[in-house]
């Protein structure tokens, strides 16, 4: 993925058509759009091969399964057409490369998630961050999720591993884009800001706006 905006698209939609037009009208504030289970459960995943001749494609099915399962589903991913795919870290360092190796033979990359941005969250991740770090950079992966909605934890993880951040939880969730860059993240994922809003191209350019003065100001 190639850092000109800073911003991924959520695409949490069900229908096919809307999504593909939203994402090709927004297409030159974005980096990537990320596809989820609402989206592909919906429209099939035809979908990300659609996508792919739009933007790059971030396949978050959250993966945490046995290793098999795992690379599998990451292999089908990356033959539809996508450029990462986004994998949990409680499931253990080997399920996490049996991913980073699907993804290094399609020249793909792998997201692992070390935190979440939802209440809740902190019942378990929270005390597990430092291992779910590292069994992350044991398994080589390209990035992490952090949430962007708490800005101390995106710091926390960028003091535990050296790569790229991407963090939800912008918008809908609370989160400020600038500040979760500030703190450490490379791209913020927005989704409900986006899509609910009533201009979302309007609204996309303006957040890519925003995190784009910040980055110039750097
Ligand atoms: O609509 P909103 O911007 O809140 O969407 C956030 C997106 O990021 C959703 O697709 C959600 O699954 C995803 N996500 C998240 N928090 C995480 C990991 C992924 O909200 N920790």
């Amino acid at each position: 993925m190639q850092k000109q905006n800073g911003l991924i698209f959520a695409a949490d939609l069900k229908e096919r058509r809307k999504t593909l037009n939203l994402t090709r009208k927004i297409s030159d504030y974005i980096d990537a759009v990320k596809v989820n289970y609402p989206l592909v459960l919906s429209t099939g995943a035809e979908i990300i091969s659609d996508l792919s001749d739009i933007t790059d494609v971030i396949a978050d099915f959250k993966l945490a399964d046995v290793p098999h399962i795992n690379s599998r589903i990451s292999k089908i991913a990356f033959n539809k057409g996508a450029s990462a795919v986004i994998c949990h870290a409680f499931t253990g360092e080997e399920s996490l490369k049996s991913c980073t190796k699907t993804a290094s033979e399609f020249d793909g990359e792998v997201y692992s998630v070390v935190n979440m941005s939802h209440p809740g969250s902190e019942d378990v991740m929270d005390s597990s961050l430092p291992k779910l770090c590292e069994i992350s950079k044991k398994a080589d992966i390209d990035g992490v999720i952090a949430p962007g909605n708490q800005p101390d934890k995106i710091e926390m993880i960028k003091n535990k591993i050296d790569t790229k951040i991407l963090s939800p939880g912008i918008g809908a969730q609370g989160g400020k884009g600038k500040k979760a860059i500030s703190a450490g993240a490379d791209y913020i994922i927005v989704g409900r800001s986006i899509y609910d809003s009533t201009d979302p191209v309007k609204s996309a350019k303006k957040i890519r706006d925003n995190i784009k003065m910040y980055y110039s100001n750097e």
